[in-house]
């Protein structure tokens, strides 16, 4: 990276002191991870946010539901910034309030509403996770969704488990479900929010113990079972290590499956010589594969016909100078701020996350 930003970027955290704190997630651009105060998955992320009350500025390196969820978890006096604000999240985009109350409404009038608990992906605007505070329910990230789903489905009324509405992600969804929950895939019915009455009969809203909504993650939906097929065939003993926000397929083939935080850990914990082919993002891939390869651990990324998430790289050292300059300056540009009404309830199932056992 360009030495001059590195040197301002250095002397406005410098001047700023303890003033400001700088998150960054795993998929950041190495220019801008070598200046966050911490790294870490979305969880992690959470509650570093939530643990610094003394930091006047959170300098959110991430997208922008993680800024949303930072602001909803600070205190009104701390000031959360992003940026970038065009670092979105396409998966997030895929689940509009409108749509989820439409949802809903279906869910009512087929009589299920009461029995169902809503789990929100944290890759979800802050409405919908007010929305989900409302409706009694939780959010999760792909490091605590099978906590988040055994929490709901015991939410029921004794007679029955609560059925569950997992949103937006639906292969998280599907995979906790069926792989760490043991449901199978046809108790799992997918809500299409652009047909009416989401392509499903009231009969299969009333079946149903998961509805999931029709989401994904544009980058991991790109990994394929022959992404996995073709990785095995290309390096003996290779070892597949996934995501769960790729489709079922894939994480049915793969060894080993879980966020960035575990996924990391997993390279950590594994022997010189092993083999290791990573799907995720490219960033975090790239960093692994350089930081383990002095130890003898082989990463590759599993398909290399997939690319960068592009609202992550859209916080490059150039914003990143530019919003820490403006801060020495006095001036909070790009501020992430919630309303307080959706801030309340968002809140609450953010901290009901937070309390999982
Ligand atoms: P985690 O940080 O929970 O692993 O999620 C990955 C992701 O896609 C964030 O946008
Ligand atoms: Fe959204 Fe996927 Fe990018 Fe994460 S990696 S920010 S889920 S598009």
């Amino acid at each position: 990276s360009d030495p001059g930003l590195v040197e301002r970027a250095r002397a406005a955290k410098a001047a700023l002191g303890d003033k400001v704190f700088v998150l960054g997630h795993h998929y950041q651009r190495d220019e801008v991870i070598q200046f966050a105060d911490v790294t870490g998955d979305s969880f992690k992320l959470a509650r570093d946010a939530a643990a610094r009350p003394e930091a006047e500025y959170i300098v959110f390196c991430g997208v922008h539901f993680m800024a949303e969820s930072a602001d909803i978890l600070t205190s009104d006096a701390q000031q959360v910034v992003l940026p970038d604000l065009a670092a979105g999240c396409s998966m997030a985009d895929m689940a509009t309030a409108e749509q989820v109350e439409e949802c809903w409404d279906a869910l009512t009038e087929a009589g299920v509403a009461d029995a169902t608990v809503p789990v929100s992906y944290m890759n979800s605007s802050a409405d919908i996770k007010a929305f989900t505070g409302r409706h009694g329910g939780t959010i999760c990230t792909s490091s605590n969704a099978q906590k988040a789903l055994t929490w709901a489905f015991a939410q029921g009324d004794g007679s029955a488990p609560a059925k569950v509405l997992f949103l937006p992600d639906q292969h998280l969804g599907r995979n906790t479900a069926v792989r760490d929950l043991g449901l199978s895939l046809d108790d799992c019915v997918v809500w299409n929010p652009h047909k009416p009455n989401g392509g499903l009969t009231v009969r299969q809203l009333r079946d149903a113990r998961m509805i999931l909504w029709r989401g994904h993650c544009s980058v991991h939906g790109r990994f394929t079972l022959e992404s996995v097929r073709e990785v095995r065939e290309r390096i003996p003993g290779v070892n597949v290590l996934v995501h769960p926000e790729c489709r079922h397929e894939v994480v049915a083939a793969a060894d080993r499956v879980g966020s960035t935080e575990y996924i990391i850990k997993t390279l950590q914990d594994a022997p010189a010589g092993s083999r290791w082919a990573v799907g995720t993002e490219l960033n975090l891939v790239k960093r692994l594969a350089g930081r383990f390869a002095a130890e003898g651990k082989e990463i590759v990324f599993l398909d290399r016909t997939v690319c960068f998430c592009s609202t992550m790289n859209r916080i490059d050292l150039p914003h990143l100078v530019w919003a820490l300059e403006s801060l020495v300056d006095g001036k909070v540009v790009n501020r992430i701020e919630v309303d307080r009404e959706t801030e309340k309830y968002a809140r609450l199932a953010l901290e009901r996350m937070l309390a999982l056992p």
